[in-house]
């Protein structure tokens, strides 16, 4: 792996010309130069293009393509988004995919038995069923129902406490992408202070166990709503990781000069001047934050685009670890 680029010697006078004022707004451009965009639709292309090669692979000697099933219940909007890009980027690939829609209002006995029907059918690789869910169905019980084989989304206490162990395991999505990310841009997080912000099951917990292990070797520090000078631990940060929800959370003055920055935040703020009513936010302030830092993952077009990339990859390992 190469290393963070805190580690090289920067070359601070390059960008100045001889003689001229280094007012801010120089030095300014001078540290946006030297950013880096962390850019998903790059990566998650180059591992979409990896699985299409191998599912055309499959298909040539006449075998079936990997098969995704994802539940969706009700009509939130950003489930909605999110769920259509999930199935839209397996066609991309030439896997199968099925959308099962069920009304808000279904029942969780209902749902259990679409559930078990998905985990006995050997055509069905992976099942996802996309959360949030009502508040009448209880999702630890539902997660808890699928084939650990089949959790494609790695939420399951069976997922989580391998991952947690060390051992082979299907690691959620988002942060799987992270690491995919990471490991594509050559950061090495050896011996680094990561500072996680937020505990979430989905990101903050997994991603701060992840980074922890090898061969990501990394001291990791979490934090939350209750967390003391968040200001101050934040700022000792090489890596920081906002996974919180809160748009625009993390502040310039958050960040240390060069830290790598990445945003898990996809939140929807109305918008008139956009034609959907809404624009996506990150829980960066990025035009703020972007100066100080050496990398930084752009929100649309960063860790959301690897989610799904991430996806794709568990999908298919599920489909070569139940068809070996
Ligand atoms: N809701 C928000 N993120 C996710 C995800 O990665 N998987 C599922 N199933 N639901 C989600």
């Amino acid at each position: 792996m190469a290393t963070f680029p805190w580690e090289k010697q920067l070359d601070s006078t390059v960008f100045y010309p001889a003689g001229e004022k280094q007012n801010n707004q120089v030095i300014r451009t001078y540290l946006f130069l030297r950013m880096q965009i962390l850019d998903g639709k790059i990566v998650s292309q180059a591992v979409k293009d990896e699985l299409k090669i191998k599912v055309a692979q499959l298909t040539a000697e006449g075998k079936r393509p990997p098969h995704l099933v994802a539940v969706l219940l009700g009509n939130n909007g950003a489930s909605e988004t999110y769920v259509a890009s999930k199935i839209k980027n397996c066609e991309e690939i030439g896997f199968k995919s099925t959308l099962i829609r069920m009304s808000a209002d279904v029942s969780e006995k209902e749902l259990t038995e679409i559930v078990q029907q998905l985990n006995q059918d050997d055509g069905i690789d992976g099942i996802l069923v996309q959360l949030p869910l009502p508040e009448h169905i209880s999702e630890e019980r539902i997660i808890n129902l699928i084939n650990p084989s089949k959790d494609v989304d790695g939420f399951s206490p069976y997922n989580t406490g391998k991952m947690a162990l060390g051992m082979p395991s299907f690691i959620p999505a988002t942060p799987y992408g992270i690491l995919l990310m990471l490991e594509h841009y050559q950061l090495n997080t050896e011996g680094k202070k990561v500072v996680v912000i937020g505990r979430s099951n989905i990101v903050g917990r997994p991603i701060s166990i992840l980074l922890s292990q090898a061969p990501y070797n990394a001291t990791v520090t979490v934090c939350h709503s209750r967390t003391q000078n968040m200001h101050e631990i934040c700022k000792e940060a090489d890596l920081l990781i906002a996974a919180l929800g809160k748009p625009g959370f993390v502040t310039a003055d958050m960040v240390k000069e060069n830290a790598v920055v990445v945003d898990v935040g996809i939140t929807r703020v109305a918008d008139s001047t956009k034609k959907s009513g809404f624009a996506i936010k990150g829980d960066v302030d990025f035009e703020s934050t972007a100066p100080k830092c050496s990398y930084i993952t752009p929100v649309p077009g960063g860790v959301g685009l690897m989610t799904i990339a991430a996806l794709l990859r568990n999908t298919f390992n599920a489909y070569l670890q139940n068809n070996a």
